[in-house]
């Protein structure tokens, strides 16, 4: 794990993330001591109370982040990743990067051999999303976003480099416009308009092995999208929608919950049409 926090479970479940140098924390529970403790022990309160002290998962950190915008759900990244087939090393283009949610996966998922370029055009998003990257460990502290920033800000010449992937661009701009990056693996729109982002996304897209993946809340977005993707001949396109049910298990037995996220959005994937062979 690469994560800047550490994380302090309660005896009722609650999590709490923080900072990897703190060494005291207390709560209702008390307050315990955390000089010298590494993640892997549990620790005692000084009401008694003890608290499990772990590594936070990339799941921990998306779920108590500072959100600018809603964001993808596992559910929905975990069927864009595997459908997609995401792997190490692959070049993934991302907008808009939002709160940073599914960056953040989609780093993990490509790993330290390969790279996030993630577009966004709001400015102040992309600077919440950053701070969001900097505790996954996926953007150096204050590092620069492009076409906002002339460089990396505050940059410490000083302070040591701490463990991490720091595989994630951030950038400024409208992808409807166009996308600057060639021979790409991965395109994964999650905006309004992703039809308007195609012509961009053929463009973009590596001809042996591009695909992409949209996600929009709305049937009537999702038609537009797939029509578009036809059009520019992308083809294996498929729309989903993913439910998630959890199941209770406790004594008086087993059933699904009785509440549940009903809708969230739909997803398109597709792969991008190879060029037609040049005749010698
Ligand atoms: C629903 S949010 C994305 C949430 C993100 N996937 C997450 O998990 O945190 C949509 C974002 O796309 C941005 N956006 C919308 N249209 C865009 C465009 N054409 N180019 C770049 N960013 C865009 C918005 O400003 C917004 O931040």
């Amino acid at each position: 794990m690469m994560m800047k926090k550490k994380m302090l479970v309660d005896e009722r479940g609650k999590k709490y993330l923080i900072d990897k140098k703190l060494e005291r924390f207390g709560n209702d529970l008390g307050v315990v001591d955390l000089k010298g403790k590494k993640e892997g022990v549990i620790v005692k309160s000084h009401k008694g109370h003890e608290f499990y002290l772990v590594e936070p998962t990339i799941y921990d950190i998306v779920k108590k982040m500072k959100r600018t915008v809603t964001t993808l759900l596992p559910k929905d990244i975990g069927l864009i990743i595997t459908h997609l087939g995401i792997r190490e090393g692959e070049t993934v283009v991302e907008a808009g990067t939002g709160s940073g949610a599914l960056t953040i996966y989609l780093a993990n998922a490509v790993g330290k051999t390969g790279k996030v370029i993630t577009y966004e055009k709001r400015p102040e998003f992309a600077k919440v999303a950053r701070k969001n990257l900097e505790i996954a460990g996926l953007v150096r502290k204050n590092q620069k976003i492009i076409g906002l920033d002339e460089r990396d800000v505050d940059e410490d010449e000083n302070s040591e480099e701490e463990e991490g992937l720091y595989n994630v661009i951030q950038k400024i701009g409208d992808v409807t416009k166009g996308i600057e990056e060639k021979d790409v693996d991965v395109i994964v729109l999650d905006l309004p308009d992703p039809w308007n982002v195609v012509p961009h996304a053929k463009k973009a897209l590596n001809k042996a092995r591009g695909r992409i993946a949209t996600y929009v809340p709305y049937i009537e977005q999702a038609k537009k999208t797939v029509e578009a993707l036809k059009e520019h001949g992308f083809f294996d396109i498929h729309t989903y929608e993913c439910l998630v049910r959890e199941i209770e298990i406790s004594e008086k037995g087993v059933r699904p919950s009785t509440r549940m996220i009903g809708h969230t959005g739909y997803i398109t994937v597709a792969r991008v049409k190879p060029e037609e062979e040049n005749e010698e």
